[in-house]
């Protein structure tokens, strides 16, 4: 087939280079000429394991096309992909801006039928205004073209989305026309060989599906940041609680690990996105409000501990912090953790020696150069002479630690750990004050003038 995407953001350009691998001819659009000249020398903007080699494998056979001429794009595919941002308005809600425009230049451009496939996650009766807006475009030139406007969710997560795009568990399509599902079978019928991952919905329910989905991941991650605050202060390990509720298969293992708070580009907008859905139509969202609260202060957690650590006073202090990215494998700091870290940590006088696999571009570009801000090439040149350690992302390089090692690098023995990586028993053998998140001992404050600095806790 041929089909054209607007967006190579995470998922226009994953969504590109997986359906062009399966044989698929597709013409990528994007508004960003720095990005398609890149894109058209096989450079990803962004790391996401396996997606590079993929771009590059698929420019060479020329099945992938990349332009920022939305004429081209538009006359290229019978299926139009709309994969472009949605990001947070003022008032919270989905800014459709981007999404419109795209509508608008098919409106304009369109010359015969087209199947627009909106991936975008956007609110319920999206479909509505993409189809107005092509038909206004269509009714300015005075001519009569037929279209369809379908739904069809992305639910890939980044660091996995390769895999999580072709062996998803589902693909949601939204479409009341028979025509459509035809033509979104044989879109996705290399990818759906296996079993029948094909779920067709009405419209409206599809575009709920994915912010359903979303709320209720993030409902899990607050659940369980509750629970982890509460075992806390009943000396309870809160790890050895995951293990006991997430055997449950009622319940499950998967995100239900106590952390440092949700980020990413996607969980905390939507969230705050289908609340204001909900409130528009007069039907406010309780949970979705806690859930949102239970976050903002589990962001604040790990600089509430380092404060507590260091009594109160972290002017002059030297932290440094494991992991940047809001998760491991990607480098998107959007709504990162560690970025609340940062701005508290900087507020209080201290100053970052940072470390992360792939997101130190992303923290210069994000921050620029300042006196307060070292970004290092290794975890151990971030805990050279620094005065404490806060792991913000669980990257596997952070995961095998020698303690006795790290306990030498530290002015003060004071390890935060906002992914629970450790065994706190382990940690505190080398003589390292551990406060991790949720687990008993944690809460016991660091004495800074001699005392406290070689204890084993
Ligand atoms: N990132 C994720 O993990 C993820 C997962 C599922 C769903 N989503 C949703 O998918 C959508 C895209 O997300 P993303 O992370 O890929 O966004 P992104 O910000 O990484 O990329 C969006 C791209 O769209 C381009 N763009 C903007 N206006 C355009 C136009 N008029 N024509 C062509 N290109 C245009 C931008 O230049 C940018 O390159 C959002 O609605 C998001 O909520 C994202």
């Amino acid at each position: 087939m041929n089909i054209t995407i607007f967006g190579t953001g995470y998922v226009g350009l994953v969504t590109g280079a997986c359906l062009a691998d399966v044989g698929h001819e597709v013409m990528c659009v994007d508004v960003d000429t720095a990005k398609i000249e890149g894109l058209k020398r096989g450079i990803v903007p962004f790391y996401e394991p396996g997606l590079e080699p993929m771009v590059k494998n698929n420019l060479a056979e020329s099945r992938l096309h990349f332009t920022t001429d939305a004429a081209a794009g538009v006359a290229f595919g019978e299926l139009q992909f709309i994969a472009v941002g949605t990001p947070q308005d003022e008032d919270g809600s989905a800014d459709l801006r981007d999404v419109l425009a795209v509508a608008g230049a098919i409106g304009e451009h369109m010359d015969d039928y087209k199947v627009v496939v909106n991936k975008s996650t956007v609110p319920v009766g999206t479909a509505d205004r993409v189809k107005a807006e092509i038909a206004a475009c269509l009714a300015r030139r005075g001519v009569d073209l037929p279209f369809a406007v379908c739904s069809n969710p992305e639910f890939l997560a980044e660091g996995a989305a390769l895999a999580d795009f072709t062996k998803g568990a589902r693909i949601v399509i939204g479409t009341d026309s028979e025509h459509v599902r035809e033509r979104m079978r044989e879109c996705y019928g290399p990818y759906n060989r296996n079993h029948d991952k094909l779920l067709f919905l009405d419209v409206r329910a599809a575009e709920l599906t994915k912010y359903a989905a979303n709320a209720m991941l993030a409902t899990k991650v607050s659940f369980m940041n509750e629970i982890s605050g509460l075992a806390e202060q009943l000396g309870v390990d809160v790890e050895q609680v995951r293990q006991g509720i997430g055997s449950d298969p009622r319940i499950g293992y998967h995100f239900i690990y106590p952390g440092c708070g949700y980020g990413g580009s996607c969980l905390p907008k939507d969230v705050r996105a289908l609340a204001k859905t909900a409130d528009r139509v007069g039907c406010e969202m309780q949970l979705l409000h806690a859930v949102e609260a239970v976050n903002g202060r589990q962001k604040n957690l790990l600089f509430r501990k380092l404060l507590q650590a260091f009594n109160g006073d972290l002017r002059g202090k030297t932290i440094a912090i494991w992991g940047l990215s809001f998760k491991p494998n990607t480098d998107d700091m959007r709504e990162a953790p560690s970025r609340t870290l940062m701005a508290a940590l900087w507020e209080a006088g201290a100053t970052v020696r940072a470390f992360d696999p792939q997101a130190a571009a992303e923290a210069a570009r994000l921050y620029g150069v300042r006196d307060d801000l070292a970004l290092v090439k290794s975890r151990e040149a971030a805990v050279a002479g620094a005065d404490a350690l806060v792991i913000c992302t669980e990257w596997k390089q952070f995961r095998a630690v020698d303690f006795a090692w790290l306990k030498r690098q530290l002015k003060h023995p004071v390890v935060v750990d906002g992914r629970n990586l450790f065994q706190p028993d382990e940690v505190r053998a080398a003589g390292l004050r551990y406060y991790a998140v949720g687990r008993a001992d944690s809460l016991m404050p660091f004495a800074l003038n001699g005392a406290g600095q070689n204890e084993t806790g």
